[in-house]
């Protein structure tokens, strides 16, 4: 072993890092990468940890050995010697960590950079959030809109999420992608990334957002093109535009049998107005206007007008929300049909 301590330090030091380096490159820091920007984030980080560990090695060394070297001994209680500043010293120890701690920047943002460029093609995923869920909306072909609580996405195809809130701030995080945003009230936030692993990833809630914050979770299925297609054109409904058909099955799958009498639906509920004399009622209290825009009214904003004799704030207010505006068209064109027309 050399005599000189300085000598001594750089061995030691250099046998350190020999040690701690591949250590820490071993360790899992994150979960599994799903996504190209998950690659590009693991990368950075790798280079951020082998710039690290030397440096931390460096300042332990001269700790240790300054412990060790300079302590006081036993019966000393001199000061010690007074030294006044050493200007090379202190230009090295400011200038060296600012290059370094520069370059790294530098290379974050252009990591940032990238991953946030608009790729071509991408695909854009509207995500809501409200306490306590998540819900994604798409645009499938012909315009029809898509709204689900799951997540879908084809595998390898560059995707843009535009991320909004109903209530409070929410933040929607993918850990496997290694990207999140807030989401913030009456603004629009974004990420881009590209999906690359098949199967399924955890969305997360990373805003304490309320009582159900922890349970604010749901799942991306990262899937191939052909299923997704298949899934979307599933999701979208009968093709073509909106058809009293439709009206009719939506009418039944939204309950709203439950309330109103309307013998094409063999519907006979009594808490609503009876809606086979819907063309009767629109004549009477909304003169002028056609039935249609009567219907629609009513079934996007009940409380606008609610027909003599019945319970004020008793329909659901959130229809405009649940379904999308093709079904809204279906549900308008199946009750404009005189209350379903046929009996
Ligand atoms: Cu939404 Cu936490």
């Amino acid at each position: 072993m050399p005599k000189s301590p300085l000598a001594r330090m750089i061995i030691y030091g250099l046998i350190a890092t020999a040690i701690l380096l591949p250590i820490s490159l071993s360790i899992d820091w994150f979960p599994q990468a799903g996504s190209k920007s998950a690659h590009d984030i693991d990368t950075l980080y790798d280079v951020l940890l082998i710039v690290s560990v030397p440096i931390f090695v460096l300042v332990m060394t001269v700790a240790i050995y300054s412990v060790i070297r300079f302590h006081a001994r036993p019966g000393d209680t001199g000061d010690g010697p007074p030294i006044h500043g050493n200007a090379r010293l202190e230009v090295v120890w400011v200038v060296i960590p600012f290059i370094l701690v520069s370059s790294l920047a530098a290379y974050a943002w252009i990591t940032l950079h990238n991953i946030e460029k608009p790729k071509k093609g991408e695909m854009i995923v509207r995500v809501t959030g409200q306490q306590f869920e998540w819900s994604y909306r798409y645009t499938a072909s012909g315009g029809r809109q898509v709204q689900s609580t799951q997540l879908y996405l084809p595998v390898d195809k560059p995707v843009k999420f535009q991320i909004q809130t109903k209530d409070v701030i929410h933040s929607f995080w993918i850990p496997d992608f290694r990207l999140k945003s807030d989401a913030v009230p009456g603004v629009t936030t974004d990420w881009r990334t590209t999906p690359t692993k098949l199967g399924t990833h955890d969305v997360v809630c990373a805003e304490l957002c309320g009582a159900g914050h922890s349970l604010m979770r749901s799942t991306v299925h990262v899937v191939s093109d052909r299923t997704f297609t298949a899934w979307l054109t599933k999701q979208a409904g009968p093709s073509g535009p909106p058809s009293p058909a439709q009206g009719k099955q939506l009418f039944a799958a939204n309950g709203c049998s439950g309330c109103h009498t309307l013998a094409a639906a063999g519907a006979s509920g009594k808490v609503g107005p009876d809606l086979d004399n819907v063309l009767r009622d629109a004549a009477k209290y909304a003169k002028g206007k056609p039935a249609s825009s009567y219907i629609r009214q009513s079934i996007e904003s009940p409380n606008a007008f609610v027909v003599p004799g019945f319970p004020r704030g008793t329909m659901p207010q959130d229809f405009a929300k649940k379904l999308t505006p093709q079904q809204i068209d279906a549900l308008v064109k199946f009750l404009s049909q005189g209350g379903g027309g046929k009996k």
